[in-house]
C-alpha cells in the first residue's frame, strides 16, 4: 500500500522557532512522518518577499533547517529540504500565475493586509504572486495534506482552485490537495500577554521562548510570566489566561492532561508551578539544542544532507514539472 503524501514549508523569520511555532506546527510535522510519506522545506524563496541582509538569510535558512532536524524531521525517511534547490518550483510557479486571474490573486486577504499596511509602492510583486510560487510547491509533489496553520487556508484553496482549473483545461495532471489545519487546541500564547499568540512580531521579546536561546534565559523569562488573579493552578482561559497558557505549555512538555496537572499542583503556589514548568521546559529542549548547535557546527555536513533531501525532492518535481509542461503543450 502506497503511503498518502505529507508536504509543506516553513519560512525561517529569525535564527530561533519559538516554542508556539514547535507546538502549534513542528511537533505535528514529526508526528506525521508516522503514517505518511513527507517533504518538508524551508520556503526561502518566499521569504525574498521580505528584504533581508545576505548573511542573515544564509544564517536563518540554516539555523531552521538544524532545527527542524533535531525537533525530530528524520533525513533518512523523509525529505527535508530548501525550496530554491529545486528549480521545479520556479517553472511550475509562472504556469501557475498564469492560470490564476488578477482579480482572485487580489482577493488574497495575506497580500491584501500586507499591501495595506504598507502601502502599493512599498509592497513587492512578490508578495502579489506568493500564492501561485506557493501553489507549485504543493502541486509538484502530488500532495495529499498540507498541514499548515488556520491563516494558510485560503492558500491551500486558491491551490486547489487553480489545480482544478488546470486538470480540466489540459487533462488531469494534478492531485488536488486537502489542508490539514493543525489544531489550535495547543496554542501558545504571549507570556507577557497571554491573549495574544507567542509571535515574533509581538511587542516585546519577554514573552517569547526561543528554543535556541540559553537555557537560562527562557526559565528567566517562564518566571517572569505574567499570572492571574488568585492563587490556584487551574485552567481557565477567561479569568486565568496566563496560568492557563502556562498549562498548557506544561501539558504539552510532560505529555500529561491538564486535569492531571491541576490535581498535581493543588495547593501548589505559582511561584513553584512556574519553576516546574521552567524545569520541563529545560528538561525537554536542551538536548534539542545542542542537537542543533552541532549540526550548526558542521555546516558542510548540514548542507550536504539538505542536497541529499532535494535530489528525493527533485525526482517527484520534475516528474510532475514534465507531465504539466507536456500536457500544456510546450514541446519537449
Ligand atoms: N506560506 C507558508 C507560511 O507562511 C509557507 C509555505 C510556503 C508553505 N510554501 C508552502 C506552506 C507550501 C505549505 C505548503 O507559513
Amino acid at each position: 500500500m502506497t503511503r498518502k503524501r505529507v508536504l509543506s514549508g516553513i519560512q525561517s523569520t529569525g535564527e530561533s522557532f519559538h516554542l508556539g511555532n514547535y507546538i502549534g506546527a513542528i511537533r505535528q510535522w514529526i508526528s506525521l512522518q508516522e503514517d505518511y510519506e513527507v517533504f518538508y522545506f524551508i520556503a526561502d524563496l518566499h521569504a525574498l518577499t521580505v528584504e533581508t541582509k545576505p548573511e542573515i538569510l544564509s544564517k536563518r535558512t540554516l539555523a531552521a533547517a538544524a532545527q527542524l532536524l533535531a525537533l525530530g524531521v528524520d533525513h533518512k525517511r523523509s525529505a527535508i529540504f530548501l525550496q530554491s534547490h529545486i528549480a521545479a518550483h520556479n517553472q511550475l510557479g509562472w504556469v501557475m500565475e498564469c492560470m490564476a486571474g488578477f482579480g482572485e490573486a487580489s482577493r488574497m486577504t495575506q497580500f491584501k493586509d500586507k499591501s495595506q499596511k504598507n502601502g502599493a509602492d512599498r509592497t513587492v510583486v512578490g508578495l502579489f504572486t506568493y500564492p501561485m510560487l506557493q501553489a507549485a510547491d504543493i502541486l509538484l509533489y502530488q500532495a495529499d495534506l498540507v498541514p499548515v496553520g488556520e491563516d494558510q487556508r485560503q492558500h491551500i484553496e486558491i491551490t486547489r482552485d487553480l489545480a482544478g482549473r488546470f486538470n480540466s483545461r489540459y487533462g488531469t495532471t494534478f492531485n488536488l490537495p486537502e489542508a490539514f489545519i493543525l489544531k489550535s487546541g495547543g496554542k501558545i500564547f504571549d507570556l507577557q500577554d497571554p491573549t495574544s499568540k507567542m509571535s515574533k512580531s509581538s511587542g516585546s521579546t519577554n514573552g517569547v521562548l526561543e528554543i535556541m536561546d540559553d537555557p537560562a534565559k527562557n526559565v528567566k523569562k517562564i518566571k517572569g510570566a505574567t499570572t492571574d488573579m488568585g492563587k490556584e493552578v487551574r485552567f481557565n482561559e477567561v479569568e486565568k489566561p496566563g496560568i492557563s497558557n502556562l498549562l498548557t505549555i506544561q501539558s504539552a512538555l510532560t505529555g500529561k492532561t491538564i486535569p492531571q496537572l491541576e490535581d498535581a499542583f493543588e495547593g501548589v503556589g505559582y511561584g513553584d508551578f512556574k519553576s516546574a514548568v521552567a524545569e520541563a521546559f529545560v528538561t525537554y529542549f536542551s538536548p534539542i539544542r545542542e542537537r542543533a548547535l552541532n549540526l550548526l557546527e558542521d555546516e558542510p555536513a548540514l548542507i550536504q544532507i539538505l542536497h541529499e533531501g532535494a535530489a528525493k525532492a527533485r525526482v517527484e518535481a520534475e516528474k510532475t514539472l514534465n507531465l504539466a509542461y507536456t500536457n500544456l503543450g510546450l514541446v519537449r
